[in-house]
């Protein structure tokens, strides 16, 4: 039976995830610093961790087939010091951490694939960017954070001393899911309200993916030893905000929605508690590494993959 550690198991593509896998047969030992509560997914078995040390949880890692690092705090909240803070350290020092439990044990996993985000590169309106895309902050969309985070996470995973465990920084674009976890609920929820209009000018990108082609694409990774090191995570048809959201009104049934401009989403973002660089942004970022090794996606466009979410599940 294959063994998978999970860190971040009772998040929701720790969720998502564990059940795909657990469906599959798989054991799933999640590392979780709530263990008790009740959290992790039926079937996982929980064990602690505080996602920045080496402690008692490093044993689960020997002999482990894959290890799966989802660890982090929510970027979903205003930027204030101490929210920054808890951003970069729970995602360099969980990566730490895992690196330094691997080197440790006898028999490494055989894979890691450690969390990213396809919000690494550069605002991009014109140009898709697949893996070799430009790696930088844009001034007019505040994003110095958000990228300088993304490369000190990689920073973490590539400085690792685990030369016999094949590593891959997945950078993910928004994952939309079926239950009422991640984005897809609440912008939904907008267009019903007739609050689904064009955000800004609606020319920015949007980079997203199904839950089922996130699983098919882990397990894709964990198949596939020839990919290692960044790898987009993301369906090959990011579409602009402004069709997004007509696409989303359509599927809701909602005749109209308003459209919120720059400063009412600044206004707005203050209120919400999150920032508008997470909806202003243009991720115009391609799957290149899947595609070129061969991934086929299930749900490659935007209307198929909602109208899906909005129905009952398969196995
Ligand atoms: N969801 C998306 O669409 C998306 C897109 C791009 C990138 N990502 C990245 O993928 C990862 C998983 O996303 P998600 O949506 O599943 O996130 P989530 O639901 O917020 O779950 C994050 C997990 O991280 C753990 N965590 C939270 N704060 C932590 C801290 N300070 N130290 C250590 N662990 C902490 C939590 O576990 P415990 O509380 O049990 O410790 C939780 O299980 C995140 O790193 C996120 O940035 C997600």
């Amino acid at each position: 039976m294959k063994r998978m550690i999970l860190a971040g198991a009772n998040g929701f593509l720790g969720g998502v995830l564990a059940r795909y896998f657990g469906r599959r047969g798989w054991t799933i030992v999640g590392l979780t610093r709530r263990p008790g509560t009740g959290s992790v997914p039926a079937g996982v078995r929980e064990v602690a961790w505080d996602g920045a040390n080496v402690g008692a949880w490093a044993a689960e890692l020997e002999g482990a087939d894959v290890v799966v690092n989802l660890a982090g705090r929510s970027v979903d909240c205003r930027y204030t010091e101490p929210n920054r803070r808890a951003i970069w350290n729970s995602r360099v020092d969980a990566t730490r951490a895992i690196g330094s439990a691997i080197a440790r044990c006898q028999t490494p996993p055989a894979v890691w694939l450690n969390a990213g985000t396809a919000t690494i590169y550069r605002h991009s309106l014109e140009q898709p960017m697949g893996e070799d895309g430009v790696i930088a902050g844009t001034p007019g969309i505040k994003d110095e954070f958000s990228v300088a985070v993304a490369q000190a996470w990689e920073a973490a995973l590539a400085e690792a001393a685990t030369p016999r465990t094949r590593r891959v920084s997945m950078r993910l674009a928004m994952v939309l899911g079926r239950g009422s976890e991640g984005v897809l609920p609440v912008l939904r929820r907008l267009a019903r309200w007739g609050l689904g209009g064009t955000m800004g000018d609606g020319r920015q990108y949007v980079s997203w993916l199904h839950e089922a082609d996130f699983c098919r694409a882990v397990e894709w990774l964990i198949e596939h030893p020839e990919l290692a090191g960044a790898v987009n995570v993301t369906s090959p048809q990011p579409l602009p905000n402004e069709m997004m959201m007509r696409q989303l009104r359509e599927q809701v049934r909602a005749p109209f929605g308003l459209p919120a401009t720059k400063w009412m989403l600044e206004i707005g973002a203050i209120f919400l508690r999150t920032e508008t660089e997470l909806i202003l942004k243009s991720r115009r970022v391609v799957p290149a590494r899947l595609q070129a090794s061969g991934f086929r996606f299930e749900f490659p466009e935007f209307a198929g993959a909602v109208a899906d979410l909005a129905g009952p599940a398969c196995a």
